[in-house]
């Protein structure tokens, strides 16, 4: 079980946490970016922080997040950066909403009784709206950035009893469309639901809003 795996690791398994560690922002990004070929996953304009004066950037770095959800269909992931970190924005489907029911036996805090998420989003489906999905992309168990595998079954190179959710290649670690980590891998909490709000259908605010339920 998870709680016990830290004591069994190998000499590779500390080498791919250490290389996690040292280079957790690179690493997230560079995953976002790639994830943004794939099919459905869009990303937002991000400004160019690099070109802006240290005190500037870290304003805009710290600063909330507006995106405009109009081109955002069912089943799609758009991917925003917010404090130097991704947010997914998942369009759920309604199999996608049907399959939360499905595996709350399968994930470790299928209530969100974790502090994983602003108090509007502790519900069934941690989220604000049913149908949208608002989180980090950062795996809870060493910071790496998970990969959306969306396909039920074995189709995405899974095992055929895999429900759809995303799966974090350092690891092992997956979590189902709503972000709550699967029992029995190294993710011992849910993915995080950042502070957000919907300013109308279309436009959604990230760093702002509701804050954690701790
Ligand atoms: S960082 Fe280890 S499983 Fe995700």
């Amino acid at each position: 079980m998870n709680s016990t795996a830290g004591d069994l690791k190998t000499e590779g398994e500390t080498a791919r946490e250490t290389d996690c560690k040292t280079d957790t922002r690179r690493r997230r990004l560079v995953a976002a970016v790639a994830l943004v070929g794939g099919s459905g996953i869009t990303a937002a304009a991000f400004p160019l922080l690099s070109s802006l004066a240290p005190s500037a950037r870290a304003r805009l770095a710290a600063a909330p997040v507006e995106v405009d959800l109009g081109d955002l269909s069912p089943g799609h992931l758009k991917i925003v950066e917010w404090r130097a970190r991704p947010v997914w924005i998942l369009k759920r489907t309604p199999e996608m909403l049907a399959c939360l029911a499905e595996v709350a036996d399968r994930v470790l805090d299928p209530e969100s009784k974790q502090a994983q998420q602003p108090k509007n989003c502790a519900n069934a489906t941690r989220s604000i709206r049913p149908n949208l999905l608002v989180v980090l992309g950062v795996c809870t168990h060493f910071g790496c950035s998970p990969v959306p595998r969306f396909t039920r079954g074995a189709g995405e190179g899974m095992p055929a009893e895999w429900p759809g959710g995303f799966v974090c290649r350092c690891h092992g670690a997956s979590f189902d469309f709503a972000g709550r980590a699967f029992k029995n891998t190294l993710a011992v909490k849910n993915l995080e639901v950042p502070p957000h709000r919907y300013l109308s259908e279309t436009r959604l605010v990230i760093g702002d809003g509701a804050e954690s339920t701790t």
